[in-house]
Order: structure tokens, then sequence, then C-alpha cells
């Protein structure tokens, strides 16, 4: 077994491996007259589901098809993420489950790769109690794959090559996108913000952000090729542009992708409230590709626990950007990220949570069980939560912010929202789905011709997490 745990080496000849892994694949599809196939499965946040674009780009550069059946996969690849206990216990599961296939098909490779990987007492586990897994990379050395899986295609035994530390970034990487119309794009990578309770800066690296013409660049070949929408990524965007020359933020590099012709919409995540400047506030406000709609994380209502949390600001301030936010953007869309149950939360300290949601009144919040994740300080506290009283605050909030959701959707009933036509839904092809600027689901009955147009739509009925309406009007 190998392990190289090292800091950027020099990067293998991936164009190479992409070659003869090709060849070999259209060698197998002439003898036995299919391709072979790749199964994705993706864990996590965005930033994951890009990164699995990514491996999907590779993929089909090599002559891989995908398919969505374990039963006929060649390659069966687990992009996973560790924010949570239970996304890593969810893998765990699979992973078992896959030995039986494995026994069936000894051609049968599996890999994985993502968040949790990169962290040690993992890999060591999935060595030994699983070792039916072919193959091991981490976030940092993702444009290795190809070479990466030639090895494990060439050589006995599993291949594992986690890198400790993030190298360069790595640009021109073949990019399979998932959605025509709607395109993530990597803006940055890494964070420094060290939350407490967070294991992504272990995972992800230092922050370190893209140049803007690398960022345009990409976003005019999207466009180009049908992309409407663009999702900016970052785990804090408003501190993009840090570690570049010059002086160069988050407003700036809107604006310059804002400028590109034939953009529609932009949105980006995530803003983290201690870095959220006057100057983009102005900036969403005056471009109007920009959406309405921002991802805010308030974590805890708290000061004690915000401290306690290292967020670098106060409930007074974060109101206080709101406030600032819906003056200057008043139809604006919020949404955020909550923990319930971090160490050392008392009831006094949660209903002050409850009352910051009230009073933002969330269009939508993720809400999350405090996690213990090793080697991040929190989990260190000697003031754990009981799962029951964490389960219990866990349901009063979500009830509180469903409430809030159901309300403020009533205030769109009858009205005639803007949407981009996504697809159709898988349930029922005759419906299509599609987003508000404000990021809200609507769903209406449609045809393919809709696809990627921005639609005129009246809203008939609003429920908690969607709406159903009728078009009555086809813009673009
Ligand atoms: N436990 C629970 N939730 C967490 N998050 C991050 N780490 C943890 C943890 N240990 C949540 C935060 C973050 C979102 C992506 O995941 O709310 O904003
Ligand atoms: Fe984690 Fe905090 Fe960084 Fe977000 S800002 S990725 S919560 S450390």
């Amino acid at each position: 077994m190998k392990r190289s745990n090292h800091k950027a080496p020099v990067m293998n000849n991936v164009n190479e491996s992409i070659n003869q892994i090709k060849e070999s694949n259209r060698f197998f599809e002439l003898k036995s007259g299919f391709g072979k196939k790749y199964l994705i499965e993706t864990h996590g946040c965005q930033m994951n589901e890009h990164d699995s674009e990514k491996l999907e780009g590779f993929l089909s550069q090599m002559n891989y098809v995908k398919t969505d059946a374990r039963e006929e996969a060649d390659l069966i690849i687990f992009n996973t993420c560790c924010v949570r206990e239970n996304a890593e216990l969810k893998i765990y599961g699979k992973l078992g489950a896959l030995k039986h296939l494995k026994k069936k098909s000894k051609d049968l490779i599996i890999a994985l790769c993502g968040c949790m990987m990169q962290q040690k007492h993992v890999v060591d586990y999935v060595q030994t109690t699983y070792p039916h897994v072919d193959l091991i990379f981490g976030t940092h050395n993702l444009h290795n794959f190809p070479a990466l899986l030639q090895r494990t295609l060439e050589e006995e035994g599993a291949i594992i090559d986690v890198w400790s530390e993030e190298g360069e970034i790595i640009e021109g990487l073949a990019v399979s996108r998932k959605f025509g119309i709607k395109s993530f794009v990597n803006i940055m990578y890494g964070c420094n913000n060290f939350c407490t309770y967070c294991i992504v800066p272990y995972t992800r690296g230092r922050e370190r952000s893209r140049e803007v013409m690398e960022v345009v660049r990409e976003v005019e070949e999207l466009v180009s090729n049908g992309t409407k929408e663009v999702m900016l990524l970052g785990q804090n965007v408003n501190s993009y542009g840090k570690t570049l020359e010059g002086n160069v933020d988050f407003s700036d590099l809107l604006i310059k992708v804002a400028e590109i012709q034939g953009i529609q919409r932009i949105r980006f995540m995530t803003s983290h409230p201690k870095d959220l400047s006057e100057k983009l506030i102005e900036t969403m406000g005056n471009i109007r590709e920009i959406c309405n709609h921002i991802h805010l994380p308030l974590q805890a209502g708290s000061n004690k626990v915000l401290k306690e949390m290292n967020r670098g600001y106060t409930q007074e301030e974060y109101l206080r950007i709101i406030t600032k936010i819906k003056n200057r953007i008043p139809e604006i869309a919020i949404t955020t990220d909550i923990i319930v149950g971090f160490p050392g939360e008392e009831e006094k300290d949660f209903e002050k949570t409850l009352k910051v949601a009230e009073t933002v009144k969330f269009d939508s919040a993720f809400t999350f069980l405090y996690s213990k994740r090793e080697g991040t300080p929190a989990a260190r506290s000697s003031e754990h939560i009981a799962e029951d009283v964490k389960k219990v605050r866990f349901q009063r909030l979500k009830k509180l912010i469903d409430e809030i959701a159901y309300y403020k959707n009533q205030q769109l009933l009858n009205q005639t929202v803007e949407v981009l036509v996504e697809g159709s839904s898988k349930k029922n092809p005759n419906i299509y789905t599609g987003r508000t600027e404000t990021s809200k689901t609507v769903n209406f009955p449609g045809d393919p011709s809709l696809e990627g147009k921005i639609v005129r739509v009246k809203i008939l009925d609003a429920k908690t997490y969607s709406f159903d309406g009728e078009v009555k009007e086809v813009l673009s």
C-alpha cells in the first residue's frame, strides 16, 4: 500500500494518463461492444458538487460513460464530506454495501475522495476496515486524478495519495457541466477563518483566490456554451482577492463578471458576515445581473456562543448588516445556516437564536445539529450538550424557520415572478422547474422549448419550500 502525504510534488503527466486510459477504454469498447462506465456519488456542499464535475470532465475525456446503476459501473467514486458526523457514517455504510459488488467483479475500481479523506484517522480506518477500496485521494490533488487512476489500473494494491497541503491553483481543467443553464465557478479555495466547530480549514487548506482574468475567462466560455446563470463559489467570497497582487476585492470581481456579454444571472456563496462590505451591498444594488439573494450564515444568535465559535461578529453587528442590506435592496431574500447545540449553549442562548430568526425573517435556513469534529477546538470542550436537548431545540428552531418561510411565501400568492427555467421535473416530465432571482423554486406546466428561458409565472400555490404556478409570458 502506498501513501504520500506531502506538499505538492511535481505534477504527473496528466495528459499522458488521459490518453493512455482513453486508448485502453477504446480497445475495451471495440472488444465488448460497450464503453466502460462510471458512477460518482457526491456528498456535501456545492464545492464538492463542482469537484465532481471536474472528475466527470476527466472521465468523459477518457471515454468513460456515466451510469446511475452501481451494478454496471466499472468505476465507483464516492466524493465525501466530513462537515458533520452523519455524512461520514453514511459513507461507511455505503462502503460496506459495495463489498459484494467487488467480490462479483474484481475489475471494479472503488475510489474515495473529498474532505473525509483529508483526515489521517479516516484513511487509516478505511484501509483496515474496507480493503476493497482501490484508490484514495484528497481535495488538494484532484487535478492529478487521471494519473492516479492509471496507477490504480496498472499497479497491484491500493493507491493512496492525500496531500496534506494545498499546492498552486491548477487552471484549465476539463470540466463537464451538469447544467448547461446554471454553472458553478470556483473563485477561491480554502478558508482562513477557523470557526471552532468547523473542519473545513483543515480539509480544504488556506484561503487562495483565483485571478480575476481566470474567473472571467471561465465565465465567458460558459456563457458562450449556453450558461445563463453562474454561481461563484468560495468558503468566504467576501474575502476574495486578499491573496492576489494589487488591490482587487469581491465587488470588483462581480463588476467584471457582470460585464460579460450574455450573462443573465450571477449568484455567489458563501458570504461571511464579518467581511461583508458596504461596497458589496452597493454593488449588489447597482448591478441588475446580481441576483436579489444573499446567503449569510448566522450560526447562532447569542454573543457568548458567537464568540466561542470564533465568528468575529456579534448579534447586533449581524442585525445591522441585515438592516443595511434590506434598506438598499428591499426585495432581497436572505437565507442562512444555523447550528443548534454548540457546546455550552444554554436555553437563554438558544432563545437568542430564535429571536434573531424572528427579527430577520429568513426566507429559508439550513439548520444543523452541532456535530463534534475531531481536531477542531470545539470538540475538546467539556460542555457538550445532551443529544435529546439538542434535538428538541432543533425541532423548535425548524418549526419557527418553516412558519416564517411559509408566511413569507404566502405574500407571493397571485403575484407574477420571473423564473429562469432549468428543466423538467424528474417525477413528471410535463412539469418544469426553475428559480426566481430570490432563489425560490417554482414549478409549472411547460415544454422543452422553455428550457433556459426567463419566463413570467403567476403563483397559484405557495408552500413552505416551493411554489406552483403557470407561465404567463416568455421573456427571453
Ligand atoms: N456541526 C454542525 N454544523 C456544522 N457546520 C459546519 N460545521 C459543523 C459542525 N461541526 C455547518 C455550518 C456551516 C454549514 C456549511 O455547515 O452552519 O455554515
Ligand atoms: Fe467553516 Fe467558518 Fe470557514 Fe465557513 S467560514 S468554512 S464555517 S471555518
